[in-house]
């Protein structure tokens, strides 16, 4: 095929984010198929804690419905609504909440928002793989469901963790997800939080039968990445619209988040040894 000057220097550019990047593997996504088990809370959470020794953007990708600056009591003056629409980079809309924690925030409800086409969406991500350079990681926050838009995400994501609660339900969605990921030929990596248990016992009971259906449907082995307790601490933290491991670092639920985020750094460090 012939190379327009366009095309090569579009070549170029591609090859040289994908030399800065070493190979590393970077992105991570937050999955669950169903709503409501936690994706934002502990995306949110679990990146905070990373922050105390690594560099974390994270991206609000739950489109028109995004809830993460809300549970940190920000009001984004710039979101992705004008990267879609051409209007900005985004590098642009990068804000420096804490220190080691950068946002993109995403929208609320706005009437006329895009109906996106997927080449916005490898867009978002050829700026983000420029984005690497600054960042140790970069978080995806995505909404609920397995739709088209969701997977276009979730497919070019470098790991996507997908985040479950011990309901049937829950389990069910997880494994619908994992399915849906082989089918769609994701070659990244995977990896299950098991969020809302009575213990850690429940939890592994739920993990174990979320197990035993991808081996036997799917012959795929697990990564089991911890298990997070119900705490009635979560719903107060998210009233009072502060991240719960900074707000009472040493309670067990934030201990537990903590330690899943140290896993979430081993588990990345294998990634990288690929
Ligand atoms: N470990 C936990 N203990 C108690 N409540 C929890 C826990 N984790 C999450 N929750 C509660 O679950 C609810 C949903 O959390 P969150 O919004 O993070 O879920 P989500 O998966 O992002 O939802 P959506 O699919 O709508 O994006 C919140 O009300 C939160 O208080
Ligand atoms: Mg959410």
């Amino acid at each position: 095929m012939m190379y327009g000057q366009a095309e090569r220097l579009l070549e170029l550019k591609r090859l040289e984010v994908e030399e800065s990047r070493n190979g590393e593997k970077k992105i991570f996504a937050f999955t669950s198929g169903k709503g409501g088990t936690g994706k934002t809370f502990l995306s949110l959470n679990i990146a905070y804690a990373l922050s105390q020794k690594k560099k974390i953007l994270f991206i609000d990708l739950d489109q028109n419905l995004s809830n993460s600056n809300i549970m940190i009591n920000e009001a984004p003056s710039k979101t992705l609504y004008s990267f879609f629409h051409g209007n900005n980079l985004l590098q642009e809309l990068i804000t420096e909440t804490y220190p080691g924690l950068h946002f993109i925030f995403g929208d609320s409800g706005k009437l006329g928002y895009l109906k996106r086409k997927n080449s916005s969406i490898s867009q978002l991500f050829n700026q983000m793989r420029e984005l690497e350079a600054i960042y140790d990681f970069i978080f995806l926050d995505t909404g609920s469901g397995a739709g088209e838009e969701i997977f276009s995400v979730l497919l070019n994501a470098d790991a996507n963790i997908i985040v479950t609660t011990t309901e049937p339900t829950a389990i069910m969605d997880a494994y619908v997800m994992l399915k849906l990921l082989n089918g769609s030929g994701f070659n990244g990596d995977k990896a299950i939080i098991i969020n809302k248990c009575i213990d850690a016992v429940d939890g592994k009971s739920a993990f174990n039968n979320l197990q035993l259906a991808a081996n036997h449907f799917l012959n795929e082995k697990l990564n089991l990445l911890g298990t997070i307790d119900f705490d009635h601490a979560v719903s107060a933290s998210i009233i009072a619209q502060e991240l719960i491991v900074k707000r009472e670092p040493s309670i067990s639920i934030s201990r537990q988040i903590t330690e899943l985020s140290r896993r979430i750094f081993e588990f990345a460090d294998v990634l990288h040894d690929d």
